[in-house]
């Protein structure tokens, strides 16, 4: 059988076959070590012929640098490191200020609170292993040389204005990805020099805004000249026609890279989101601090019913990691973050994820070239 030809102006501009961008899905606490978007995942959506971008939110630039190499071992296509530059991180105060446990840094009426949601699941008291409570040491601008200096042709930034760091990835000859969940952040990170904004709706696994992609992708279209990516439920070839008929150049897909055999996460956690339906995630602070589309839990129901407020990034990853570690010892990996879409619900079994890209395309290329021309009459009137 030929392949499916499925071609738009971000294949040119990124040197890719199809218009199809895996996620850059960074880590789940307690997910060990690495992100979900990991070297293996990367370098099988590359070499299937879209753009394979690294999960690498949190990575100190020696691990960086590792994964990279790995990347670069199992594929010659090019891909893409996705980094988060929120505005409010909690950073780890300077060596004078520091305390010896960072538990320190956080308000007691706040660890009161965590501490009676835990008792409540009858979890029983532990403490996180040290490695797992630690601030960053390192900042973007680090995980930026590291991404430039082994010439990684495309940095893509979540959470935050790539601004700082565009033009030393453009004279590096490199293309900056950002995304965003409105418009006022649209026309922020496009001013800021992003070559191609991902809009991503609140339909999203993951970090999301308030607008679901339906409403989000006109008007962010509208809104800036640079060429946009949908982002948000997508994991089908309607989906990507859909985001095509729209205007968008492409495609940006997390949770449909997740259930396959190359993705970085326990076959528990996949197979929660084989098993969950469209209802079954919730939007939640409680793992991040930020709003994050998560497979829904109890811990996620107790900490939302309870109306506590999140402590900034970074912060809030330290309140919650005791109770983490209890869950773990518990038993209960199902009150672990896992972050997914509210596509989840058609998503049925694992599969290797080229095949999963391969069959998104071919679905989409056929919509597009002979089912929609059959399925509606239309004519432009004069
Ligand atoms: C498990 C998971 C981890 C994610 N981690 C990140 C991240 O570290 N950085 C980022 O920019 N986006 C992250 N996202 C959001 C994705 O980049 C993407 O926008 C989202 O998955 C798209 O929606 P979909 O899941 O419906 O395909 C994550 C999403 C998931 C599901």
């Amino acid at each position: 059988m030929s392949k499916p030809v499925l071609h738009t102006v971000l294949c040119d501009m990124l040197n890719i076959e199809y218009p199809v961008l895996l996620a850059g899905m960074g880590p789940t606490v307690g997910g060990g070590v690495g992100g979900v978007a990991g070297a293996d995942l990367v370098a099988a959506v590359s070499n299937a012929g879209g753009l394979g971008v690294l999960g690498a939110a949190g990575f100190p630039p020696d691990r960086l640098e590792e994964q990279i190499s790995q990347i670069q071992d199992l594929t010659d296509r090019p891909f893409g490191v996705d980094i988060l530059v929120p505005s409010n991180t909690a950073q780890r105060p300077p060596k004078s200020e520091s305390p010896k446990d960072p538990r320190d840094l956080l308000p007691p009426e706040q660890q009161q609170a965590m501490d009676s949601i835990r008792e409540g699941l009858a979890l029983p008291e532990a403490r996180a292993p040290r490695a797992d409570i630690r601030l960053p040491r390192f900042t973007p601008q680090d995980q930026v040389d590291t991404i430039v200096s082994m010439k990684v042709p495309v940095l893509a930034t979540g959470l935050g204005n790539p601004a700082p760091f565009s033009e030393q990835v453009h004279e590096a000859g490199g293309v900056v990805i950002s995304l965003v969940g409105n418009v006022k952040n649209a026309r922020r990170v496009a001013d800021g020099g992003a070559d191609i904004v991902v809009a991503q709706g609140h339909d999203a696994g993951g970090h999301t805004g308030r607008i679901g992609t339906m409403a989000l992708l006109p008007q962010v279209l509208d809104a800036v000249s640079v060429p946009v990516v949908a982002a948000g439920g997508i994991a089908d070839g309607r989906g990507i026609a859909a985001a095509l008929a729209m205007g968008c150049v492409g495609v940006w897909c997390g949770t449909v890279f997740i259930p396959t055999k190359e993705a970085n996460l326990d076959d528990f956690r996949k197979q929660r989101i084989l098993d969950a339906s469209e209802e079954d995630t919730r939007v939640t602070r409680v793992y991040s601090g930020k709003t994050m589309r998560n497979v829904t839990n109890e811990l996620i129901e107790a900490w939302e019913d309870s109306g506590s407020r999140a402590l900034p990034m970074g912060l809030q990853g330290l309140l919650v990691a005791d109770v983490m570690e209890s869950a773990k010892q518990a038993g209960r990996e199902d009150l672990l973050m896992n972050a997914a879409g509210q596509i989840s619900g058609l998503l049925h079994e694992i599969r290797p994820a080229g095949e999963v890209l391969e069959g998104m395309v071919a679905e989409a290329a056929e919509i597009l070239h002979r089912r929609l021309p059959a399925a509606v009459t239309a004519e432009p009137g004069s």
